[in-house]
């Protein structure tokens, strides 16, 4: 079912987005927009959720918009809401008042992010959500990765760790409040509750994905499970990092395969090292490209080239979306992550990681 968006999805065909005006500052670029062909758009606005549930906000995201807006030649604002929602709302409120005409957001939950749209979609200013859905939301598009792959990639890259052997294994999900957090779980669970030689000796989602938290809460579900843990499921790299620390304090890291996501430099420093079992890599030029895209296509007036709907679980709507395809990451593909420009190999193969970066055959 259609009904709150734009339902009329066409074909923007090639924006034959020029370098016009380089942009400039990195937090708020500078000029006139126009995305190339003559076009003017108005300011874009991206609000990015914090920098502690994952460094790939910050790291990864917010280099690769800056650099997918700056290509296209449009004004936009990147801002960070630091993990506060009414932060997020202020923003959101600052940049209306500044004038943009589309504004994205990766909400922190999907009560503040649907109020926020709303607020924008009064004002006339069309929304995105990226990466994250807002349920309930009026986001005109959402770009994303198909997040219940990342799911199932997660899974199987953590019974490929496993064998068929039997295995208890500990999930340790993201934030209750992050619509991918769900959709990861459900993913990993539709492999591995497959899976009869295994079973579910823990699981637990950890708010805001805090990594502090997540030490104490993995501890706890280890100490409940008597110790005897075969496999982590953990939803992203900050959270194994977490689980990693407490295998480590029992003297078994290594021996108990975790997975991870967003193919972080500790992230992948630890597959390197045997601790972790995977990651998944969600190229963020190409999100932040397909992000850019749409912008410059509202922006314009127009309709985006779309991958197909998502639906939103909490009303059934469907939304226009462009979903990627996320990649599983071992230690034989670490490279992979490394060539496509994810990761910088001085990061990844400092220090003691050099030996084990020429060993995994990144040179
Ligand atoms: C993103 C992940 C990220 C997590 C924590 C999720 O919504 O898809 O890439 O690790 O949030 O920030």
């Amino acid at each position: 079912m259609l009904k709150r968006r734009n339902a009329a999805v066409m074909a923007v065909a090639g924006l034959g987005l020029a370098l016009s005006l380089a942009a400039c500052g990195d937090d708020d670029s500078a000029g006139g927009s126009d995305a190339g062909d003559g076009g003017s758009v108005g300011k874009i606005g991206v609000i990015l959720p914090d920098t502690e549930s994952s460094v790939r906000w910050e790291s990864a995201d917010r280099p690769a918009l800056e650099a997918a807006f700056d290509e296209a030649g449009v004004e936009y604002d990147i801002k960070n809401a630091e993990g506060d929602a009414d932060n997020m709302t202020k923003i959101a409120d600052g940049m209306i008042a500044d004038g943009v005409t589309v504004l994205a957001i990766v909400n922190l939950d999907s009560e503040s992010g649907a109020a926020i749209q709303e607020k924008a979609a009064s004002q006339g200013v069309r929304t995105i959500d990226y990466d994250r859905l807002t349920l309930g939301g009026t986001a005109d598009y959402y770009v994303s990765f198909d997040n219940t792959k990342v799911g199932e990639l997660q899974g199987q890259g953590l019974a490929d760790c496993l064998g068929e052997k039997p295995a208890n294994i500990i999930y340790l999900n993201g934030s209750p409040t992050d619509n991918n957090a769900t959709l990861f779980a459900e993913g990993a669970h539709s492999v591995l509750d497959g899976i009869s030689s295994y079973k579910k000796v823990g699981e637990q989602a950890v708010p805001d994905w805090d990594n502090d938290e997540a030490v104490t809460i993995f501890e706890q579900l280890y100490t409940k499970a008597d110790g005897k843990v075969d496999g982590v499921l953990a939803a992203n790299d900050g959270l194994a990092g977490s689980a990693i620390s407490i295998l480590e304090k029992n003297g078994v890291a290594g021996e108990v395969p975790v997975t991870g996501q967003d193919a972080t430099v500790e992230g992948l420093q630890n597959i390197l090292a045997g601790t972790q079992c995977m990651t998944v890599y969600k190229s963020a030029k190409l999100e932040a490209g397909a992000l850019a895209d749409v912008a410059i296509a509202l922006a314009k007036g127009e309709d985006a080239e779309t991958t197909g709907t998502t639906t939103d679980s909490s009303d059934n709507s469907e939304v226009p979306s462009i979903l990627l395809d996320p990649q599983p990451i071992t230690k034989d593909t670490v490279k992979d992550v490394i060539d496509d420009g994810g990761q910088k190999k001085e990061d990844v193969c400092s220090g003691e990681f050099e030996k084990l970066c020429a060993d995994a055959g990144i040179s």
